[in-house]
Parts: structure tokens; sequence; C-alpha cells
């Protein structure tokens, strides 16, 4: 008997369809948003530039003439929102084109901010690109060695940036809110890299005094930042929480401990072994205040992100240190849970834990779990038995 022609399959195409699509979109946007950032389109658009002027100075970049591909690229920045098109009169034929206000302060090189890691990381990075475009050959070869930690000056320069999109003001407009941290007399921003969180915390109170401790390689750059932003009231103390306790940094004006610690993106400062230092040279009614990424419970919606984020983990190790599994954490850094325990065994009462996504506190739903967007959140514990 023929075969019937009507006949379909279980399932229909959809899904694998949209799937391959949406890849195929993903990798068309990377590396069109890779080539305008290495040619430097959205600094030749800062001002405004007709198509003819555009087009001339694509063929000066050795770029072979094809008016038609070149108005589909610009069409696609113009539908990403990174640059505008426009004419300038109502009979006028000419269009222009002008890097959106956005585009201007992010992917023109010239801008500061152009430099922020999270964008560094996918444009410059170029092991992780290659890694993906040779997965096979990845696979293969085992995992990148690299060195532990981001403590090179170049990547505090980079999270220095970073913090100042936004990070840095909306997290001290969160702390100022509590009494205990606005009174605050020491303070100690641990794993502070540029000390920018611990500077902005010392402004909340004249009569405070800060201490930024790091690698002593990062203190030479967080001196530089002090200089910068700090005051005479904020200082360094080089060392390596592995090795030393930050007990013997406390002095005469706060020998029973600082009224105040504060950690920012330190997956070190997860471990039981640092939170315990912290733990042990917070004065009593003082406040731990950490912000962590807690990457596990994150929302079904960003499920695909974290798995994504997790294969990239996975592809390097670092040398000195075991990483744990999941993306942002080391062999025995705490979970969410793990970590709150962990604070109330040391003596420690949750006062809040907020997500800094949403800006919103996650304390009093029952099951905050399930909240977290990306898992960045900001714990707030007080000392309250020795
Ligand atoms: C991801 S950065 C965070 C910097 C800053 N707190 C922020 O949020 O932008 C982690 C910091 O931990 C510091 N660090 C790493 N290992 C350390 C160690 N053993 N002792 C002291 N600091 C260390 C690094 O030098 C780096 O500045």
């Amino acid at each position: 008997m023929a075969k019937n022609v009507l006949e379909t399959p279980s399932v229909g195409p959809e899904q694998i369809e949209n799937l391959f699509e949406d890849a195929y979109i993903g990798l068309r946007k990377f590396f069109l948003l890779k080539y305008c950032l290495d040619y430097n389109v959205f600094g030749l658009l800062e001002k405004p530039k007709t198509f003819e002027e555009i087009a001339s100075w694509y063929i000066k970049q050795d770029f072979k003439e094809n008016d038609n591909l070149l108005e589909s690229i610009l069409d696609a920045l113009v539908q990403f929102g990174l640059i505008k098109r426009y004419n300038r009169s109502y009979d006028s034929n000419i269009i222009y084109y002008e890097t959106s206000e956005v585009a201007k302060i992010y992917l023109n090189q010239e801008s500061e901010f152009s430099n922020m890691g999270s964008l560094i990381r996918y444009h410059k990075n170029t092991r992780f690109i290659e890694k993906w475009l040779n997965l096979d050959k990845t696979l293969k070869s085992g995992e990148l060695k690299t060195k532990k930690g981001s403590s090179s000056p170049e990547a505090v320069k980079r999270m220095a940036i970073d913090c100042r999109t936004g990070e840095l003001k909306s997290t001290i407009d969160y702390l100022k809110g509590f009494e205990d941290i606005k009174n605050a007399k020491s303070i100690l921003d641990v794993a502070g890299g540029h000390g920018l969180y611990g500077i902005a915390l010392s402004y909340l109170n004249e009569d405070s005094k800060c201490k930024v401790f790091d690698l002593p390689k990062i203190c030479e750059e967080t001196k530089k930042y002090i200089e910068e932003y700090g005051s005479e009231r904020v200082s360094i103390i080089p060392g390596n929480y592995f090795k030393n306790n930050f007990v013997d940094t406390l002095d005469d004006s706060n020998p029973e401990g600082y009224d105040l610690i504060f950690t920012s993106n330190s997956p070190d400062c997860k471990t039981p072994e640092v939170l315990d230092k912290i733990c042990e040279a917070t004065a009593l009614n003082g406040i731990f205040a950490a912000k962590q990424i807690f990457p596990e419970n994150t929302s079904k919606k960003y499920a695909t992100r974290k798995a994504f984020d997790n294969m990239d983990w996975n592809m390097f190790s670092f040398a000195g240190a075991k990483k744990g599994k999941v993306c942002h954490t080391l062999k025995n850094s705490l979970n969410l849970d793990g970590y709150i325990t962990h604070l109330e065994e040391k003596g420690f009462e949750i006062v809040d834990i907020f997500s800094l996504e949403e800006k919103k506190s996650l304390k009093d739903i029952n099951n905050y779990h399930n909240n977290i967007k990306k898992g960045h959140l900001i714990v707030i514990a007080k000392k309250i038995r020795n």
C-alpha cells in the first residue's frame, strides 16, 4: 500500500522552529552588536549623519559598498533603540541617523561607561566567545584555567563603573532607611575593591570611620578612589581574609567590634570560613549588611539564562579555589537558607531580605525564594547576642 501523504508527526514542528529562530536571531544580534562596538559605530553617530556620510565611512573602513545591506544594519539598530532615524522637515528626503541617548552613555567607546564590566565581558572577552564558537573543542580540551576571583586593578575599575551606573545609589538609598546603619560610627567594607560602597556609607554619618579591607594590590587602587571620592574618615586595610582575622583590624575607637560590616558581591563571604570572621568582628547590636547573589531559586522566567550561566561557570576553573557547580558559588558556599540559619546560629537576627532588582523587601513573603529574579539580594542582620 502507498504511504499516506497526509500522515503528520504526532507533534508539530513549531517548538523546534521557534527555538532555532530565536537562537539565530540571538546569534545575529550578538555579532552585529560586537561589530558596531569594534568599529565604534555609536561614536560615529554621536553627531547626526546622513546615509551618504555613513556609506562613505563604511567604504573607508574597507567594507564592500552595499547600500542595501548598510540600510538593513541601520534599520536593526533603530529597532534595538540604539540609534534614531529622522528627517528635519516635512518636505525633506534627507534622513539623519544619530546614536540614541542610552547608546551614547553606554556604547560610545569614548564614554567612561562603555568600559563597564558587564559589557566588556561579552564584547572584549574573546576567550569566552571562542569557547562557544568551538564548543566541541572546548568540551574536549577541559576547563579553562583562570586566576581565582576578579582581583585585578582593571577588574576593580570596571566594577567601580558598574556600580556607579545605579547599583551603588540604590543600595545606599535602601541602607539609609535603617537607623542602625545611619548611626554606625565604625564601618568595615569587606572585599571592598574600589571601596565606593564603604565611601558612600561613610557619607551617612559625619562621625563615622570606614575601613576598606581587600588584598594589598587591590588596596593600591582603593586609595585612588578614596582620594577621588572619599575623605580622611575612610582608610584601607590590606589583607587576606583567608589568612587574617577582621577582629585584628579593630582599634581603640571600637574595641568591641564594628557597628556595621558591609560586603558586596563576594562569593567568599558566603563561605562559613569568612562569614564566621565577619560575625566575630561585629559589635553587639551591630549590623551585618550583605549584598550577594544567591542564584538558587531564581524565578522560572530566568531558568534558561541560569542554565547557560552555569555552563559558562563550569567551563573554567580557578587556580586555588574549588568552585561550586552553580554560577557564583564556591565549593562550600552557603545557599540563602544556609546563610540565614548560619547567621542566626551566630547570634544574629534577620532584619530584612531585600531584592535589588525588584526594589522590594522579601522578608514577609512566605516563600521568598520563588520571588527572586536573578537572586541579587541584600540581607540585613543584627547581632543580638554574643
Ligand atoms: C567581585 S569583587 C567585589 C568588589 C566590590 N565589593 C563590589 O561589589 O564592586 C570581589 C573582591 O574580593 C576581593 N578578594 C578576593 N579574594 C580576597 C581575599 N582573599 N582577601 C581579601 N579580599 C579578597 C577582590 O580583590 C575583589 O576586590
